[in-house]
């Protein structure tokens, strides 16, 4: 591979073939991110306007890479902004400056831990939509809001959703694989069947999201959330989890991920630092 600017912290690159596809995969720019975590003194909420701006700086260092690499899409992990009231100051004119067709998965800070009719609508404003399928040379692209899998005030929309889903999944069938997943919030983090956590899918109905992801021949699914590194399997989906572009909990520096496949399904996902 020689046009990626690969670093020290790569992943050992499994390419084979020549790519078909490049996907730039960022996760979690949440401008401001701020946690309680002891480790983590810097993200104090004290802190928050000191780590907007670096965040954000972070964020255009990205899309200058990306707008360098020319990858055929970029999927956005989520957790755009650290409030999600913030998502209107910023991101209308970053996204002007982005040269590439994008989606995004929106996050928990987008859509809140109970998404709210407001911040899906603020969220469409700047982003257009909330969910995306598109067809990238030959593959299928399914980017969904994992967030109507949580709690919600829209019921009506989250029954929508869940039918657009299952639609999407069938029509993918006809695809031979050439299909990759993408929500904000990973199915699991460790187990398939571990308990209920702030970072997975509710247990209730997980398995059988899983089941119809994998009946689907999907065999990439790229999530953010964790703000850690994370590669997991299941079936034959490969389920990578990009670092945040913010701060991450396992000492792996801020990036983002330029995920390569050849027509034969290996792969490269290497990191980019910013
Ligand atoms: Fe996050």
């Amino acid at each position: 591979m020689a046009a990626v600017a690969a670093t020290a912290d790569s992943m050992p690159s499994a390419l084979e073939g020549k790519p078909t596809l490049r996907i730039a995969h960022l996760g979690d720019p949440q401008f401001g991110f701020v946690t309680g975590r002891p480790s983590m003194k810097h993200r104090a909420k004290e802190r928050f306007d000191d780590n907007y701006r670096d965040d954000l700086g972070r964020l255009e260092r990205a899309l200058a890479r990306v707008n360098e690499l020319k990858p055929d899409l970029v999927v956005f992990g989520g957790d755009m902004t650290q409030n999600p009231a913030d998502l209107v100051k910023e991101w209308p004119s970053l996204l002007k400056r982005l040269q590439v067709p994008f989606v995004v998965t929106p996050g928990n800070h987008d859509m809140g831990n109970r998404l709210t009719f407001e911040n899906i609508e603020r969220f469409r404003k700047v982003f257009g939509r909330d969910r995306a399928a598109v067809d990238v040379k030959g593959w299928r692209v399914i980017a969904g809001n994992s967030q109507f899998w949580h709690k919600t005030e829209a019921k009506d929309e989250q029954a929508e959703y869940e039918a657009w889903v299952k639609a999407e999944l069938e029509e993918a069938k006809s695809r031979n694989g050439r299909v990759i997943l993408a929500t904000h919030i990973p199915p699991f983090a460790f187990a398939s069947d571990e308990k209920n956590s702030y970072d997975n899918y509710p247990l209730a109905g997980r398995a059988a999201r899983l089941e119809a992801y994998a009946a689907s021949g999907a065999r990439f699914f790229l999530t953010a959330h964790l703000h850690r590194l994370s590669v997991r399997g299941y079936r034959d989906l490969t389920m990578l989890g990009v670092e945040a572009l913010c701060a991450n909990f396992d000492a792996r520096p801020p990036g983002f991920r330029l995920l390569e496949v050849a027509d034969d399904f290996s792969y490269s996902w290497n990191f980019i630092a910013v």
